[in-house]
Parts: C-alpha cells; sequence; structure tokens
C-alpha cells in the first residue's frame, strides 16, 4: 500500500482575488526557502505548477469544472464556487499531504481549456494559491496556514489599470465594467475567507496624503491571529503595546510623504490579533536595515536577513513598500513554522519509543 508515514508536507493556503499580488508573493516566498521555483520540466508548457527543492505552487485555477464555454454558457464566473470542482481539490491535497502523488487537471489560461493532467508529486511544502483555499470547510481542514490578500478596491483598480491598459491595451472603460462584474461574486464566495486565514495583507490608498487617489502611496497592515500554532506574530519595540512611529530623520531618508509605522492588538472577525501597519515608500532600500531592527519576533536567520532578501528582488513589484516587506516577513514565519511542524514529526517517533 500507498503507506506514508514519514512524509511532512506543510499546506499553505494563498487566497486573493486575481491580479493581486499572488505570483509575486509566491517569488518572495520560494526564495526565503533557497530557490527560484520553475514550472515541471517536461510537462504541458501551459503548466500553472512551480516546483522548487523545497516548495510546490499549485494554482487553485486548475480545479475549474467549468472551462471559459462552460462558464460562458451557464452564465457563472470562475469566482463562482459552481464553476470550480472542491470535492478533487479536497481529494488531491489531502493525498498530497500524506506523502501521495497525485494526477491534477491543468486549467489552460490561453485556451480557456482543461488540459490532460499532469503528475505532482508531494513536496516537503504545498502552496495552494487562487480565488478558494479557505472556501471549503475539508480543503480548509488542511490547512497548516493560512494568508488572505486584501487588496481595497481603489488599490485593485489602480494596480488593474497599471497591467491591462498599459501592458494589455484594454480601455478605461472595459478595466472599470470587468471590476464591476465581478464584484458581486467576489463579495460572495471570495472575500468572506479572510476570517479564517492566519494572516492577512490590507493594502489601502495612503494617509499621508489628504485625498489621494492615485494610488501609488500605500498603507499596507499586516493582520496576525493571536494563538496559532507554531506561529508568534512580529511586533514593533513592545508585544501588546500599542506603538506609533515616524522613523524618518537621521538614520532613514524620507521624501515625501513620509513613513509612518503603527502596531498595536485589534480585533479581526472576533479573533484577537496583532496589527503592524506602514504607510508610505522607502526612499533607499538598503536603509530597510534600520526598520528591521526595530521589529522583533521576525524568524530570520540572521542579522538582516529581512533588507537582504528586499535587496535581492528589488525590482519586483512592492519592493519599496509594505507589500513586499510585509510579503517577506510572512515568508520567513512559513519556513519557522514549516522548521517547527517537522521538527516535531521527526521528534515524535523518538518519544514512543523512550515512552
Ligand atoms: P496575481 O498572481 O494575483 O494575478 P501578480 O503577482 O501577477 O498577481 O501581480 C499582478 C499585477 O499587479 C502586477 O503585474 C503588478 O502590476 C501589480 N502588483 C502586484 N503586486 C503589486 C505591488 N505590491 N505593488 C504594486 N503593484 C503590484
Ligand atoms: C481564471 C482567473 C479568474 C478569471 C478567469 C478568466 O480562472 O482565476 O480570476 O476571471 O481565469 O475567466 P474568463 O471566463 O474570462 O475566461
Amino acid at each position: 500500500t500507498c503507506s506514508a508515514g514519514d512524509s511532512q508536507t506543510v499546506v499553505i493556503g494563498l487566497a486573493a482575488d486575481s491580479g493581486c499580488g499572488k505570483s509575486t508573493f509566491m517569488r518572495r516566498l520560494t526564495s526565503v526557502f533557497g530557490g527560484a521555483a520553475e514550472p515541471p520540466k517536461g510537462g504541458n508548457p501551459d503548466s500553472n505548477t512551480l516546483i522548487s527543492d523545497m516548495t510546490t505552487v499549485i494554482c487553485l485555477d486548475d480545479y475549474h469544472s467549468l472551462d471559459r464555454t462552460g462558464r460562458k454558457e451557464k452564465g457563472v464566473t470562475a469566482l463562482d464556487p459552481r464553476a470550480n470542482d472542491f470535492d478533487l481539490m479536497y481529494e488531491q491535497v489531502k493525498a498530497l499531504k500524506s506523502g501521495i502523488a497525485v494526477d491534477k487537471p491543468i486549467y489552460n489560461h490561453v485556451t480557456g481549456l482543461l488540459d490532460p493532467p499532469e503528475l505532482i508529486k508531494p513536496p516537503k511544502i504545498l502552496v495552494i494559491e487562487g480565488l478558494h483555499p479557505m472556501f471549503d470547510e475539508r480543503v480548509r481542514d488542511l490547512l497548516d496556514f493560512s494568508i488572505y490578500l486584501d487588496i481595497s478596491n481603489e488599490v485593485k483598480f489602480a494596480w488593474k489599470i497599471q497591467r491591462d491598459m498599459a501592458e494589455r491595451g484594454h480601455s478605461l472603460e472595459s478595466i472599470k465594467a470587468s471590476i464591476e462584474a465581478r464584484k458581486p461574486d467576489f463579495d460572495a464566495f471570495i472575500d468572506p475567507q479572510k476570517q479564517y486565514a492566519d494572516a492577512v495583507i490590507e493594502v489601502l490608498p495612503t494617509q499621508l496624503i489628504p485625498d489621494d487617489n492615485e494610488g501609488k502611496v500605500l498603507r499596507v497592515r499586516l493582520l496576525m491571529k493571536e494563538g496559532v500554532e507554531h506561529f508568534s506574530p512580529v511586533y514593533l519595540f513592545d508585544e501588546g503595546s500599542t506603538i506609533s512611529w515616524i522613523p524618518c530623520g537621521r538614520k532613514l531618508t524620507c521624501s515625501y510623504p513620509g513613513i509612518k509605522f503603527s502596531y498595536g492588538p485589534d480585533t479581526y472577525f472576533g479573533h484577537e490579533v496583532s496589527v503592524l501597519e506602514m504607510d508610505g515608500q522607502f526612499d533607499r532600500l538598503d536603509e530597510l536595515i534600520y526598520v528591521e531592527s526595530h521589529l522583533s519576533n521576525l524568524s530570520t536567520k540572521f542579522y538582516g536577513e529581512v533588507t537582504q532578501q528586499m535587496l535581492k528582488h528589488a525590482d519586483f513589484p512592492g519592493s519599496n513598500n509594505g507589500t513586499g516587506l510585509f510579503q517577506t516577513i510572512v515568508g520567513l514565519k512559513i519556513r519557522d513554522l514549516y522548521e517547527q511542524i517537522t521538527a516535531i514529526k521527526t521528534a515524535a517517533p523518538l518519544q514512543a519509543t523512550k515512552a
């Protein structure tokens, strides 16, 4: 039989609407584990999977049960649960978690069709990213850690314009219309998942510029649930206190509108959380070390690791603001969680023989 007693697949869920920075986040995460993730070799060139030594990232669009034509015929969007096969998603994530390889379907984003499946072997860390990682209770229960990227409408709009207008030639009107059309299903099926997340990254317009509507300067909040096994929140200066900090001055170069950090306890959907907030952007990324040295519980392996990671990927979107900083921090926290879980599993048989 396929007994997989010694397997240790840790499963992470990352939820967000499309175009909200999931792939950028995944590149930062796999980099923390020391390897660039690549598409599987020899398979379908349109595969959505990314594989590195430690991590396999699968895109949940692969569990679309209705292809593009099917959705059109039935009048449902990709966000609608009826367009997705949660039974198969559950079976396959469960199999991978217990060390069994699966033949996962491939949703081809170019043709809008379902391609023949690809073989996915159980990795050390499995990330399931997409629209619905926390939607189905059975799948949700398989997650060791979950993250929700919460991009406010204003910012989502600004990013979409940047991408779809500049790079894909869409009109402002058509972008507005497509966001509006997705909104009801987004509100009904995607957004509610944030209540289950262990960490939420909220991306909002800045409060440093009155009535800003450019969406360039961002206020980013990292909400970290208290009491999650193998996860202890990062803090600024003093754990549990409420802090407001403007680091600009002698050690940090800030041009208009500056940088403001805040930290403190809050509640989120009835859960206690710690919130770390950064409004504004860095002028000089190498000076991030000054900010890093004031943050505690970062789960770094050496002094300056956050800054090093940020400098390494300075060209990724969001590297000069809280999106890149908090994605990097969550990546380090996931590495720590993985190491804690595997240390316990390795230690367990020893304890059993002692007893
Ligand atoms: P997803 O995988 O969720 O579709 P991506 O990571 O590919 O999202 O990002 C989609 C686009 O959104 C990027 O090309 C970029 O224009 C914009 N974007 C993503 N993250 C950020 C960020 N932190 N700051 C600014 N723009 C961003
Ligand atoms: C994927 C994305 C969805 C997007 C869809 C396109 O499934 O995750 O966010 O809406 O592709 O759907 P369409 O029906 O326009 O091809």
